[in-house]
């Protein structure tokens, strides 16, 4: 599909569209990540945790389209030598989410890797902004997987404000169509980012059953816990918590988090237990915008039916406006 929206975004990274793809971790893998890049967006692998065979494997799958790596920037800060891996493959951009990442922007930068920063509340972003992060994500807290407690609606055009216009800023959490980044490009951002809408997508790494209970579940359905952190043993910062589709297994903890604790033993060999297709017991990471997830779709379609509709958008919102005539 030919270019219809131009940002600051698709200029820096020479990209047709301003949709980029959200590292999830292992489903945002090489074939997925190349085909949003195939489509004119941005893909970016999902590294997570980072383990060094997968990240290998990721890029090979990805072939030659331009990619990058999204990794945990708490879980990178642990694994130098992964970091030194990371860049020697020279990622189309290297990306990092929760915690401080300035020495990992320090070195992507000494490799001459663009780097994004993913923040969650604006006093993060004056960090990413100080470290010179070539783009900045603004996560609202709607959004699928960790994250903090600010809503994008205020937090995007607050960091617009203190970035001033020149820095490339991106907006995530519970945006999945046409309508998401219409208003994301209104509050401020340059493009959007989107996991939960891209999980969805033929080319995901997951289950037919994990993709289909994503249709079959809307954003009430999700709810930020640290729960699944303690079935899967993740040692999470506690500032941070997961959105995730609840389940029978989570919920009657979701309330009692000194008692969850103390049962992290019994509720971790439960999880390990289960089948990993067993979502009554496992996790299914995504976020309230399950409620405009209706079908599995083609990354490519998802890419090109987010900018078709927003683009027809915006070509509308002059029909708000009173000509002079009319106005009192
Ligand atoms: C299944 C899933 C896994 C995720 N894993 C990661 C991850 O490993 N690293 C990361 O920085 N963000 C991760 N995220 C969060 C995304 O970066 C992004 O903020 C979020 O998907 C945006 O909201 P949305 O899901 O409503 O589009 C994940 C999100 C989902 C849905």
């Amino acid at each position: 599909m030919k270019q219809l929206i131009d940002t600051p975004l698709t200029r820096h990274l020479g990209i047709r569209h301003p949709v980029m793809l959200a590292p999830m971790d292992k489903i945002s893998d090489g074939l997925l990540a190349a085909e949003v890049s195939r489509a004119g967006g941005f893909g970016l692998i999902g590294a997570g945790y980072g383990d060094p065979d997968w990240v290998d494997a990721a890029f090979e799958a990805a072939g030659d389209q331009p990619v990058g790596i999204g990794l945990i920037t708490w879980c990178l800060l642990e694994k130098p030598k992964l970091l030194q891996r990371v860049l020697d493959r020279k990622p189309a951009a290297l990306f990092v989410s929760f915690g401080d990442a300035e020495p990992i922007i320090e070195a992507a930068k000494e490799h001459g890797i663009p780097t994004i920063w993913q923040i969650q509340r604006l006093e993060q972003a004056e960090q990413a902004l100080e470290a010179g992060t070539e783009i900045i994500v603004a996560q609202g807290q709607d959004g699928g997987g960790h994250g903090m407690d600010r809503g994008l609606s205020a937090l995007l055009p607050a960091v617009r404000d203190l970035t001033g216009p020149d820095q490339v800023v991106l907006a995530a959490g519970g945006l999945a169509d046409g309508r998401g980044l219409a208003a994301s490009l209104m509050l401020g951002a340059d493009g959007v980012m989107m996991g939960t809408r891209f999980w969805a997508s033929h080319e995901a790494n997951g289950s037919d059953i994990a993709k289909a209970r994503l249709v079959n579940s809307g954003g009430d359905d999700t709810r930020r816990s640290s729960f699944f952190d303690i079935a899967r043993g993740l040692d999470w910062p506690g500032n941070y918590s997961g959105r995730v589709i609840q389940n029978e297994f989570s919920k009657p903890w979701l309330n009692e988090p000194e008692a969850m604790k103390a049962a992290a033993d019994d509720i971790r060999q439960t999880y390990e237990a289960a089948d990993p297709d067993d979502f009554s017991v496992r996790a299914l990471i995504a976020g309230e915008s399950l409620d405009l997830v209706h079908d599995i779709q083609p990354a490519a379609a998802i890419v090109e039916t987010t900018v078709r509709d927003a683009a027809r958008l915006l070509s509308n919102a002059p029909s708000y406006l009173l000509n002079q005539d009319q106005q009192t």
